[in-house]
């Protein structure tokens, strides 16, 4: 161990329960109200400090998400203890518990409405991570297109509300007290409607994955993903009037388009292998779509 490690608890995992065991994450329950997370953006002690703040930040501003206790070395890794939050996750069953579909995305709009009562300026600046995909993406746009994005995204007013990065049903768990929300490796700043670019982008592009996991055909769904999205939607901008609401779900969707192509912001920073492949698949719907909606935002103001 190196020197730098002095201070940090090594806890041995034999033993505790596995609550989640994936590709690049390893969540152990610790057995007294708290869980041990370890995973592909914790190798570093440093990295477990970033992702350690990201809870900090989120939990002193909202309340909403688990409070973090220390950073700890896991094997040849570093993981962070967390709050266990009891309930259900609404990612867990194809009818999100007990919700249907339409009460699954109203808790996504209120859950992101809470998130973004609070501030921050720590983090990863999601204003700065869209002109980065826009960057990228210009060589395979039209001259013309590539510009129009460039000033719509370079348009969106620098905000420092505090950004989840990362709002789907399986990161939202529900018990008595409402809702909570967990998973802060993306905690950020700025605009809201990056946000909600970033939820969209997840609903639809996880449509495949809940296929499989869930015994739905395609058409079944994708009419879950927009009846999710629809109602998170709604309920984020509830009050609004009806244009308003088009406005800028006009501008999400071209923002959440722009973040498929890539897979998400969080694959962005690592160069992840399958960014190529998300390319391919969504870079032809993309240009489709820029033609369609781009002549009609001009501006954004939310
Ligand atoms: N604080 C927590 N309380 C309860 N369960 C958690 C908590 N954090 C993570 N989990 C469980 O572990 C899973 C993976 O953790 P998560 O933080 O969402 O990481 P990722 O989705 O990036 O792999 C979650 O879907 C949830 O089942
Ligand atoms: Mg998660």
């Amino acid at each position: 161990m190196s020197a730098s490690c002095a201070g940090v608890r090594k806890v041995d995992t034999t033993g505790l329960a596995l609550v989640c065991d994936h590709l690049d994450m390893t969540v152990w329950d610790a057995g007294d109200g708290r869980i041990i997370r370890a995973g592909d953006r914790t190798r570093s002690l440093e990295d477990a400090r970033v992702v350690f703040d990201a809870y900090d930040t989120a939990h002193r501003a909202t309340g909403i998400t688990p409070r973090p206790y220390e950073v700890v070395q896991v094997g040849d890794r570093f993981g962070v203890v967390v709050e266990w939050v009891c309930g259900f996750s609404l990612g867990a069953h194809p009818k999100f518990g007990s919700y249907t579909a339409s009460e699954a995305g109203e808790a996504l709009g209120e859950i992101a409405q809470l998130m973004h009562r609070a501030h921050a300026r720590k983090g990863c600046d999601m204003r700065a991570v869209f002109i980065t995909m826009e960057q990228r993406i210009a060589p395979h746009v039209p001259d013309d297109q590539a510009q129009c994005l460039g000033e719509l995204i370079r348009g969106i007013p620098v905000r420092d509300t505090l950004l989840h990065g990362d709002i789907h049903p399986g990161n939202v768990i529900v018990n008595r007290s409402g809702l909570r929300l967990i998973d802060m490796d993306t905690v950020g700043f700025g605009h809201p409607v990056f946000e909600l670019a970033c939820m969209n982008a997840f609903i639809f592009r996880g449509v495949p994955v809940k296929i499989e996991e869930f015994d739905m055909t395609p058409e079944e769904g994708v009419a879950a993903a927009r009846v999710l999205w629809e109602a998170a939607l709604r309920r984020y901008f509830s009050g609004w009037d009806e244009d308003e609401i088009s406005t800028a779900s006009v501008c999400i969707e071209i923002l959440a388009r722009l973040t498929r192509c890539f897979g998400g912001p969080k694959y962005l920073e690592a160069g992840d292998r399958f960014v190529d492949h998300w390319m391919q698949q969504n870079i032809g719907g993309f240009r489709a779509l820029l033609r369609e909606a781009l002549p009609q935002v001009d501006r954004l103001d939310f």
